[in-house]
């Protein structure tokens, strides 16, 4: 099992492009299945999560290639709607293709989709709504199975405005007869993409980025040629790691819009920071002071960027708390951290983190995608040298976070 190794204590510093984003890409990918054709999905980020998605759609019949960084994706000769169990365990977003399947041939099989542990991540949410939509449902020994004659519009009330549940709505709706309207839908910029590109393909869909989003359903959708917005979550991971190491770093490709609640926390502890047309700039004085977050839906503080906050507030004036609202287990680097000298107290959903810590090199695991992530930033600034293990989990999202990093001055290597 691969590791990266790092050395901490080098001052972060340099320019760097921002990768199209993984959650806006991986339910645009499943949204192909609506259409028979060719689509080109530029600025795709080839991280194993898109590695994996690919996979499940040419086990249905679908043929994909690369073209250097465009997928090129041909749904025209589907050929099977049963999703294969070992690459669904892998990854929670696969259960965004019912919803395209419904649309397509109207019926899908698939087992309790896997990903992130970060708590129970039901999918009760998906499923009543596929049934408003006259979906009938049935589940044996975990395999669920969905198959409807005539795939209906309906008006959904979501309870939370889960964004899984919002994509495949969306997906179902796309083809079903008549309107659809989801209320209290996920306002992320990934559900604004993914509007923009079923639009792209001739869908009518409005609403995207309010609680609001109705939808038309139409008979036919084309391929098309579409460009993935930037990834937020990993602009933000490396504004963060910029600001652990006191350093300075210039983002381009980035849509600053949607970073601007990381960056208003980050500018609170004292990080000057400028947006500039597609590009952010964020230097960090010495001494930055500790602020306590909440995550919330978008446009709240966004739970994808928790871990990478609390090993950033370890370094930082102050005792201050995190309090996680969305997922029920994603303290698990909490351990790790502590491991290498943090001090962070755990009751109930709230990590209390007392703050300028002089955290010092140890060998760790990475337990989930952006715990993962924190745990390399907590490298570069622990004195001495830290080890990652389980970095499998981290190269679901990161393309290139070791090229990245050491484009920064960082001293990072994998160990095979
Ligand atoms: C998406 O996951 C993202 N993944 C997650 O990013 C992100 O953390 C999350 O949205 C919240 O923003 C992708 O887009 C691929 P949810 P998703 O449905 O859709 C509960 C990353 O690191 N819920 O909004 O699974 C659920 O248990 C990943 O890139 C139900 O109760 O998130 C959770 O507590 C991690 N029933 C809350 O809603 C349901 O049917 C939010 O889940 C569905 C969800």
């Amino acid at each position: 099992m691969s590791q990266y190794v790092i050395t901490g204590g080098r001052r972060l510093e340099g320019e760097l492009q921002i990768d199209g984003s993984k959650n806006a890409v991986l339910p645009i990918i499943a949204a192909t299945l609506l259409n028979e054709d060719i689509t080109y999905i530029n600025n795709c980020p080839k991280i194993l999560d898109v590695k994996i998605m690919i996979e499940i759609l040419e086990q249905l019949g679908c043929h994909i290639e690369w073209q250097e960084q465009t997928l090129v994706i041909d749904t025209r000769h589907l050929s099977n709607y049963i999703l294969n169990e070992s690459l669904v365990k892998k990854m929670r977003s696969s259960i965004i293709l019912l919803g395209a399947l419904m649309g397509r041939c109207g019926e899908a099989q698939i087992s309790q989709p896997g990903g992130c542990q970060l708590g129970a991540r039901p999918i009760n949410l998906h499923l009543e709504a596929l049934k408003k939509m006259n979906v009938d449902i049935s589940e044996v020994e975990g395999i669920i199975h969905c198959k409807t004659l005539h795939l209906q519009g309906a008006k959904i009330n979501l309870k939370f405005p889960s964004v899984g549940a919002t994509e495949n709505i969306m997906l179902a709706a796309a083809k079903g007869e008549g309107v659809t309207i989801i209320y209290n839908a996920a306002r992320e910029p990934e559900i604004v993409d993914l509007q923009d590109f079923l639009v792209s393909c001739g869908a009518k869909v409005e609403g995207a980025g309010t609680s609001t989003i109705l939808i038309q359903g139409v008979t036919r959708l084309s391929g098309t040629t579409y460009q993935v917005i930037p990834d937020r979550i990993i602009a933000g991971t490396y504004l963060t790691a910029a600001a652990m190491t006191r350093g300075t770093i210039i983002l381009n490709d980035v849509r600053n819009e949607h970073l601007v609640t990381m960056t208003e926390k980050l500018e609170m502890m004292g990080c000057q920071i400028i947006h500039e047309k597609n590009r952010v700039i964020l230097s960090s004085p010495k001494v930055l002071k500790g602020i306590n977050i909440i995550t919330e839906p978008h446009p709240g503080f966004p739970t994808d960027m928790q871990s990478q906050m609390m090993a950033l507030l370890c370094t930082c004036q102050g005792s201050t708390f995190i309090k996680e609202n969305l997922f029920e287990a994603r303290f698990k680097i909490v351990d790790e951290l502590n491991k290498m000298g943090a001090a962070i107290k755990i009751k109930d959903c709230t990590a209390y983190i007392e703050g300028e810590k002089a955290l010092h090199g140890e060998t760790i695991c990475a337990k989930d995608l952006r715990g993962g992530a924190a745990l390399v930033l907590a490298g570069l600034v622990a004195e001495g040298c830290t080890i990652v293990k389980q970095i499998e989990h981290i190269e679901r999202g990161y393309q290139n976070i070791i090229l990245d990093l050491s484009k920064l001055g960082a001293h990072i290597q994998e160990r095979k």
